[in-house]
């Protein structure tokens, strides 16, 4: 062996570097860094995860000589276990969701695996749905190996033994908050846990788009109604066993506008060629040092991937100009634009701890069939006309119960910000969009509001 050579790819795996932010971040006391998980061989932070999965199921006798491994993935933990697979001598099938660019597909196909996309707008538990056709193609297929980056343990475990130790080496411990996005949970929940081990009161910040249902999860114990996004990587429809939400001290919420902007800054102004979810990250990381104020504070944002696979998208003009993520007037607007046209602008809500008998009053007062239910202030779920008379039918019409146990989740939640663009399906899934600013209830959008709103706009 030449000295200073590496022995093979995977001995590249990692020593990423870590860059301060000089202009998108110039405008807060704090000093946001940036790790560049970008420029591993695989082009992404799923690199670590692979390689730790496949040492770990070679450990335990899983894997063997000619064995297929299979992975539901979006991609960048394809790169990476087709990247290791190819070193190992295993096959690779990879499923995944049809909203995936096509250069992540071309890529994966590149080191000789098979891809099998999947229709995104289904249910988890629908046959065609990415999660259960993985799980029928493992079945099928002689000596397979699920991964099962979603579940797996060897996933949040790769980043508290390599991407987290490394940054602290790295940094000597100057750390104080470190920030990422939340897909699989696996870098937040592992160098969540590193990092908390090592300094008291260190702050770990989770940022999820608008349409996951984290966020609302970790607010109120609610599992809320998501609905699609562009930003690809972060956010979820379920809760993966590979996150752990009670590592995460903040959540910020970012839309998909916001990301690809910061995502375009970040390449532009700082020369750092990432992608979408890394504009998410930061974009997160500044809302949570503006937070902050004048204190300071030593943040780290991790960056999972490169621009590489989102060229024809998040840096193409004219897909961006087509989704209204240009600053150019988006023609339908936003949430903010609807809830100033609305009739009846206050908001109805009930509270916890009243009635069926008030609630109900306060529902035929107003003619409304849905109410928003609030705890001290804070949007706590949804109670809905159907819920009441089943509840009635049951209960042979008994009306003085607290409404507490009837309050429900199936609503979805947005800020004013939000572009109705992105409310297109949400009302096949949920029977009322809630408005929140700061985590306050600033309103309610109902089917015929939208319709309402949408038809004045044509008009
Ligand atoms: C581009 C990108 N960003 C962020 C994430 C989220 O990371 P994690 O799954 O560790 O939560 C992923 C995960 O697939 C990703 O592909």
């Amino acid at each position: 062996m030449m000295k200073g050579a590496r022995a093979n790819v995977i001995d590249a795996i990692g020593s990423t570097p870590i860059i301060k932010l000089n202009k998108v971040a110039a405008h807060v006391a704090s000093d946001i860094y940036v790790k560049c998980e970008f420029l591993n061989p695989g082009g992404s932070m799923k690199d670590r995860v692979a390689l730790n999965i496949i040492q770990d199921a070679e450990r335990r006798g899983l894997l063997q000589p000619g064995s297929t491994i299979i992975e539901a993935t979006s991609g960048n933990t394809g790169a990476g276990l087709a990247l290791v697979a190819a070193l190992r001598g295993y096959k690779c099938i990879f499923v995944m969701p049809d909203k995936m660019s096509n250069e992540k597909i071309l890529a994966l196909r590149a080191f000789g695996a098979k891809v099998v996309i999947c229709p995104t707008a289904v249910e988890p538990d629908d046959p065609r749905s990415y999660y259960e056709v993985t799980k029928r193609l493992v079945r099928e297929t002689p000596n397979s190996f699920h991964s099962n980056q979603y579940y797996n343990p060897a996933n949040p475990e790769a980043h508290y033994l390599s991407t987290a130790p490394e940054i602290w080496r790295e940094t000597a411990g100057e750390l104080d908050v470190f920030v990422a996005g939340m897909g699989t949970g696996g870098t937040i929940s592992g160098c969540g846990r590193y990092f908390k081990e090592k300094k008291p009161g260190f702050q770990v910040v989770g940022v999820d788009p608008i349409g996951s249902l984290y966020y609302e999860y970790v607010k109120t114990g609610r599992m809320t109604k998501p609905f699609s996004y562009y930003v690809e990587g972060i956010g979820e429809d379920f809760l993966p066993g590979t996150m752990n939400l009670k590592i995460i001290d903040q959540i910020m919420r970012v839309d998909d506008k916001e990301c690809f902007l910061m995502t375009r800054e970040l390449v532009r102004q700082e020369g750092l060629f990432v992608g979408g979810s890394s504009g998410a990250a930061v974009a997160g990381a500044i809302k949570y040092a503006e937070q902050l104020g004048e204190q300071h504070k030593n943040i780290l944002v991790l960056l999972p991937d490169s621009a590489q696979k989102y060229l024809s998208k998040i840096f193409d003009d004219e897909w961006m100009r087509s989704n209204g993520f240009l600053d150019e007037e988006d023609p339908l607007g936003t949430v903010r634009d609807l809830l100033a046209q609305k009739r009846q602008r206050a908001i109805v809500a009930a509270h916890k701890g009243e009635t069926l008998r008030n609630v109900i009053g306060l529902m035929k007062e107003h003619g409304i069939s849905q109410v928003p239910v609030l705890d001290g202030g804070r949007l706590s779920g949804l109670l809905s006309e159907i819920d009441l008379l089943n509840y009635m039918l049951k209960h042979s019409g008994q009306m003085e119960v607290t409404i507490d146990e009837l309050v429900e989740a199936d609503y979805a939640t947005v800020t004013p910000e939000t572009r109705i663009q992105l409310l297109k399906n949400i009302f096949n899934e949920a029977k009322l969009v809630c408005v929140l600013e700061r985590d306050d209830l600033v309103g309610v959008i109902t089917k015929i509001d939208l319709i309402d709103y949408l038809a004045s706009k044509r008009a």
